[in-house]
């Protein structure tokens, strides 16, 4: 028996270790990177780390043709490297995508492929990062956004029509559209870059006043995105200047729909500056083992519940009462699933839309917080709930 219990423990905790990307280590560099783009030669030095993206289910959209489409997606492997300055940090992800789509101006009823890169405003205690996506309140984040454009150009700024002009007529028009073309060759911007703020659910702000001095840029080659950023290692929002930082990625599949919250993301993924010295607390909770018997997690998720309100395996049905957990083990870090089971309202996931379907909130506001609606099971045993959060890690997608 006892041969048996610890043949079964090792096999847990191989299938917990296994899974994890590891950290990703930031070359320090002398060139300038204040406009890096993917051919710029200082690549060539950094250290390209794999890292898996995995599909948020977090959500069912209102969008039936969508969630057909996206109904079984598998994660994503990505290549990922960081180099550093004295006064900037720069990041270039490459992931394959078959099908390039482009970003149509400003509408919003095309979808384009693109990818973020997050950063966590506090993370001071690795227990305790900013809910992945959008942050949560009192722990704020920023997103640099970049996707694929076509090229705009208007002639006066932000919506000059008085000087659009009717093609067809080219004997009036011919040669104010030629010199039109060639302005829109010479300035137009193919250029989507956004960075934006965010403390929960509805909060996102973009940043658009000069304090935002991040350099992004995204390319389409060999069936696979190139994406780069740029940014200061400090500024009013962000202190990167650590030994290891925590951040996050995304990618966005426009052919299959992808926007908002239809994405792949990784879990915060920890960043160690090379040849910076302090903690190192964060690299251990963000790619440490995770201790727990996975086939007794199996069994106390089963006995507490947790299905009533949430999809737990992809073969589960669907419930609207709680988030989707199908792929939390892939974008969520096991001590943020060890507090939502503890403390659920510490932070409360972006809701079920309420207006749609009010009877099952997934919060209540009282004296203006959001007080979620899942049951707590702090009063748990901790190895009930060490269980628990290592079954919970492996649920998520496959790479294919
Ligand atoms: C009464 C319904 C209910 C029950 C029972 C319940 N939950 Fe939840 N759960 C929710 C709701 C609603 C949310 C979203 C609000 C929040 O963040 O707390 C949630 C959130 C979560 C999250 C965070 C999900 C994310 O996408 O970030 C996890 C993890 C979780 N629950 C796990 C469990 C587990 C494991 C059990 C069983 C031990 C369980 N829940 C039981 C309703 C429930």
């Amino acid at each position: 028996m006892k041969k048996l219990t610890s043949a079964l423990l090792a096999v847990s905790v191989i299938s917990s270790a296994v899974a994890a990307d590891s950290a990703i280590t930031a070359i320090k560099v002398n060139g300038n990177l204040d406009k890096v783009s993917y051919n710029y030669q200082v690549w060539n030095t950094a250290k390209f780390s794999t890292v898996t993206l995995y599909p948020q289910t977090t959500i069912t959209f209102n969008d039936k043709k969508a969630n057909e489409m996206n109904a079984n997606n598998s994660a994503i492997k990505a290549e990922v490297a960081a180099i550093y300055n004295d006064s900037k940090i720069a990041f270039m992800i490459k992931w394959p995508d078959g099908t390039q789509s482009i970003q149509q101006g400003d509408k919003t009823d095309t979808y384009s492929d693109g990818f973020a890169v997050q950063f966590a405003g506090n993370y001071s205690n690795p227990k305790e990062l900013p809910y992945i996506g959008m942050g949560s309140d009192g722990r704020p984040v920023v997103i640099h956004l970049q996707k694929e454009s076509v090229k705009t150009y208007e002639p006066n700024g932000n919506g000059d029509v008085s000087h659009q002009v009717n093609r067809n007529q080219t004997n009036l028009f011919g040669k104010d559209l030629a010199n039109f073309d060639k302005e829109v060759k010479r300035t137009g911007s193919g250029d989507y870059e956004r960075s934006f703020v965010g403390e929960g659910f509805r909060s996102m702000t973009e940043i658009k006043d000069a304090s935002n001095s991040s350099y992004s840029r995204i390319a389409y080659e060999n069936k696979g995105w190139m994406g780069t950023l740029s940014r200061p290692l400090k500024d009013s929002y962000v202190n990167l200047d650590a030994a290891v930082i925590p951040v996050a990625f995304a990618v966005w599949d426009g052919d299959k729909l992808g926007r908002n919250g239809l994405k792949y993301l990784t879990a915060w993924t920890a960043v160690e500056l090379q040849g910076k010295k302090g903690n190192k607390d964060l690299v251990a909770a963000l790619h440490g083992n995770v201790e727990g018997d996975v086939a007794k997690g199996k069994e106390a998720v089963a006995n507490n519940g947790c299905v009533g309100c949430h999809q737990v395996e992809a073969t589960d049905a669907e419930n609207l009462m709680g988030p989707s957990l199908t792929n939390i083990g892939g974008y969520s870090t096991a001590d943020y699933i060890r507090e939502s089971l503890v403390n659920p309202s510490a932070v409360v996931v972006p809701g079920y839309n309420r207006n749609a379907h009010s009877n099952y909130a997934w919060y209540n506001v009282e004296n203006g917080k959001r007080v979620s609606t899942m049951t707590d099971f702090s009063w748990l045993e901790k190895a009930d709930l060490d269980n628990m959060v290592a079954y919970l890690k492996t649920l998520k997608a496959e790479v294919k």
